[in-house]
């Protein structure tokens, strides 16, 4: 719900627990008023003073002078920041104009209020699935000088704790301007006083938790590798100092966009905390003619005081009702065999359609066919050569691809694929048919990638934008049996240059390649919208809410060690749900590191995500087959809990108590799945209680151990109330160091 108060003139931004309020105050300045619990009114909040608040000591007059200004941008919170006008923070907009200089300075002239959502085409977006779910406000301002004009999108969601923000910004003048700098949204909040939670990582240590007061000047995170990071991806949450999973504030701010992105915090003098998120200003200088636009990516911003936990849950309701594509919203996601690190480049029809034996024996839903598969004069043996060079490799398959969708079928199994279509290696037939294709810079040797050979595509030509939806189409067209594609993306956008481009717009490269990925990707999702996809950058480079709408999941890491995985997984459920993080049970001596775990261990990992295997299974004993029987009869069972369900993070493996746990709940409250883990053992351990969040106090649950592997805890079997499972807890013994439970919760009748 949005309101305009014209006398008062301030805007009112409700959501179901949330305000948010922005006010045109003295000189049509915006200024935001307020953002958090939700307020009955904006009395009092139009009164707010922003001249300067430092009082100072005068020798002269011997007095406080309190009241030296008019309103000073310098101190003020501004609703959109700009470049060279008084407010000395970090700028959310900065525009070069004609002239050379880059004072941008927008002052308020309108406003439009209307139901639903606009379309921010060409960039992915939140969507919605009714006019009615969320109400939009654009605010027109314009630097009467220059010409320039932007608007700011606020869309409020009716029925979650969600507001989304971007800026248009129109060259309304009759000369040409770039823009430096275009934030995505800027908030200034009052205060410093909050922990900033980001979730730093590298390749097979994606999104580890970091947690870091606020302090005086800049602190923040950004990505410059022209597709969002292992390092960094664009999400960030600003939380009290006291803020748990339970309680306390919690901001948090995701970025609808996979390339170049920054999250900044500013603290200044006042002691306010100024944040702002959108495309990373570096190497971005769009040049806008007389007439043209340049439309950001969209911000995700949420608040809530009941905790991280509840901050999580409602990115995870967005994933699943606004983000990912609708069918899946209920479905069940497949439980599937990946052939990586069963076979890495080693497989044949013959090994492949054994891998669809044991799945269908498993009781799995679908065989996955990786890397390896293509390429007809550089046949792909390893990450060396052809990509790009998307024909059946007749060594390995000579019935071609036919033959494992009939075999996949005759065993009543679906079939997906392995492809990597925005990359090409130097050694293959697409580069040498056209070398012109590839991210480059003229006169500078490349620089190559995996296996010495791999380069990028050049998305912003429509010719390569029309060769990769080729790449899919036509195995669509060939097979239509094809469920699932795994599509990755193994390098960085290096190179920095395009041969398509013009001269002048060379700096719109970054941007270019992501709209020319929209655009495929549109057009696949509009074509086969029935296709699950998988998102993989060498495991969770491309973890971001940008690869949405068109995939449906993560390859949340290249590292498949159980326990290390625990740690990735908990990093990622800050943003997005159990649902969109593959998870697979693999091999005995973990391939990254080297560690062995239990098989238990491993599964009940798994478990918690969306599960799948990479085992080959020619290699598990009749025992280990057994148990891999019954536990993915058992993930069957709590696979729409875990699926659908909501999140409840206990105990953080990052707090180093040698535990981690945490449990997933029906919106019905009347079916749980609760996962515990020992990370390590040591002497005289203390052990904690294992409580558990969400149930319903008045409810009785039927308690049942999942994933069996020895003797069940002596609590299966009996019924609890739910206020004792959430307050007492249930007290038991994991076991020893990799140790896991996994346990069923189901209200009794
Ligand atoms: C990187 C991915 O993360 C792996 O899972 C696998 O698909 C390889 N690429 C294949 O080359």
């Amino acid at each position: 719900m949005i309101s305009f108060d014209s006398k008062n003139k301030t805007f009112k931004l409700d959501t179901p627990n949330t305000s948010y309020v922005i006010g045109v105050v003295d000189f049509d300045q915006l200024v935001n008023l307020y953002y958090g619990d939700k307020i009955a009114d904006t009395e009092g909040l139009e009164a707010r003073s922003f001249r300067p608040r430092c009082a100072s000591f005068s020798p002269l007059t011997s007095e406080y002078n309190t009241d030296a200004h008019d309103f000073s941008p310098d101190c003020a919170p501004m609703e959109y920041g700009c470049n060279g006008c008084g407010d000395f923070r970090t700028s959310a907009l900065s525009i070069r104009n004609v002239d050379g200089n880059t004072v941008t300075d927008m002052r308020y002239e309108g406003y439009r209020i209307y139901a639903g959502k606009p379309s921010i085409d060409p960039l992915p977006a939140v969507y919605l699935n009714s006019e009615s779910e969320a109400d939009t406000l654009e605010i027109d301002m314009a630097d009467k000088v220059t010409g320039m004009r932007v608007t700011l999108i606020y869309t409020a969601f009716n029925s979650l704790d969600v507001i989304i923000r971007s800026a248009r910004i129109e060259n309304a003048s009759q000369r040409p301007a770039d823009i430096d700098r275009a934030m995505s949204m800027c908030v200034d909040l009052p205060g410093m006083d909050y922990d900033l939670i980001t979730l730093y990582g590298r390749h097979c240590k994606e999104r580890s938790e970091e947690r870091r007061p606020l302090a005086h000047g800049l602190q923040g995170i950004a990505s410059k590798r022209g597709v969002s990071s292992h390092c960094q991806n664009p999400f960030a949450a600003l939380v009290s100092k006291n803020a748990d999973e339970n309680s306390g504030e919690a901001y948090g701010f995701n970025l609808v966009y996979s390339g170049n992105f920054e999250f900044c915090t500013e603290c200044d003098y006042s002691g306010t905390s100024r944040i702002l998120m959108g495309i990373n200003p570096t190497d971005f200088t769009w040049h806008l003619e007389p007439g043209e636009s340049f439309q950001t990516p969209e911000a995700v911003m949420v608040h809530t005081s009941k905790g991280i936990g509840e901050m999580s849950r409602i990115y995870h309701k967005l994933y699943n009702f606004n983000l990912v594509p609708g069918k899946y919203r209920t479905e069940k996601r497949p439980l599937l065999i990946n052939s990586w690190e069963a076979a890495f480049f080693d497989f044949d029809t013959d090994k492949l359609v054994s891998f669809a034996e044991r799945a269908k024996e498993f009781g799995m839903d679908m065989l996955v066919m990786d890397d390896g598969w293509f390429g007809d004069k550089y046949p792909r043996n390893n990450g060396t050569s052809s990509l790009g060079d998307w024909v059946v490799c007749k060594e390995k398959l000579p019935e071609g691809i036919k033959g494992l969708t009939a075999s996949a079928r005759e065993k009543g199994l679906k079939f997906g694929i392995w492809i990597e279509p925005e990359m090409t290696n130097s050694k293959s037939e697409l580069f040498e048919k056209h070398p012109e294709w590839v991210i480059q810079q003229p006169h500078r040797e490349m620089h190559k990638g995996r296996g010495g050979t791999q380069l990028v595509l050049d998305l912003s030509n429509p010719e390569v934008q029309e060769f990769v939806f080729g790449v899919v189409d036509k195995l669509m067209t060939a097979h239509p049996e094809i469920a699932y594609i795994k599509w990755d993306a193994n390098m960085t956008l290096f190179n920095y240059g395009s041969t398509y481009l013009p001269r002048d717009k060379q700096s719109h490269l970054y941007i270019a390649y992501h709209r020319g990925l929209e655009n495929i990707l549109k057009r696949i999702h509009a074509k086969y919208p029935g296709l699950v996809m998988q998102a993989c950058a060498s495991g969770g480079g491309r973890i971001n809410y940008g690869m949405l709408p068109y995939y449906d999941e993560f390859w949340t890491s290249d590292n498949t060690d159980a326990l290390q995985r625990i740690f990735i997984q908990w990093g990622v459920s800050n943003f997005f749900p159990a649902v969109a993080m593959a998870s697979h049970v693999s091999v005995d001596t973990n391939y990254q590191t080297g560690r062995k775990t239990p098989l238990k261990l491993r599964f009940d990992v798994a478990m918690s995500g969306r599960m799948g295997m990479e085992l080959q299974p020619a290699h598990m004993t009749d025992e280990d087959k057994a148990f891999a029987r019954r536990a993915i009869a058992d993930y069957k069972l709590i696979r729409p809990v875990v699926q659908q369900g909501d999140l409840y993070r206990l105990i953080s493996p990052f707090d180093k108590t040698g535990y981690a746990s945490l449990m997933y709940v029906s919106p019905e409250k009347d079916h749980a799945a609760y996962f515990v883990y020992k990370l390590e053992q040591y002497h005289n351990m203390p052990r904690p209680a294992f409580r558990m969040a969400g149930l319903d106090p008045q409810k009785r649950y039927l308690v049942r151990e999942l994933s069996l592997d020895g003797k069940p805890i002596p609590q299966d079997g009996k019924t609890f109330t739910g206020a004792f499972l959430m307050e007492t807890g249930l007290d038991f013994e994991v076991g020893g160091e990799h140790a896991s439970h996994v346990l069923e919760l189901k209200a009794a009748e």
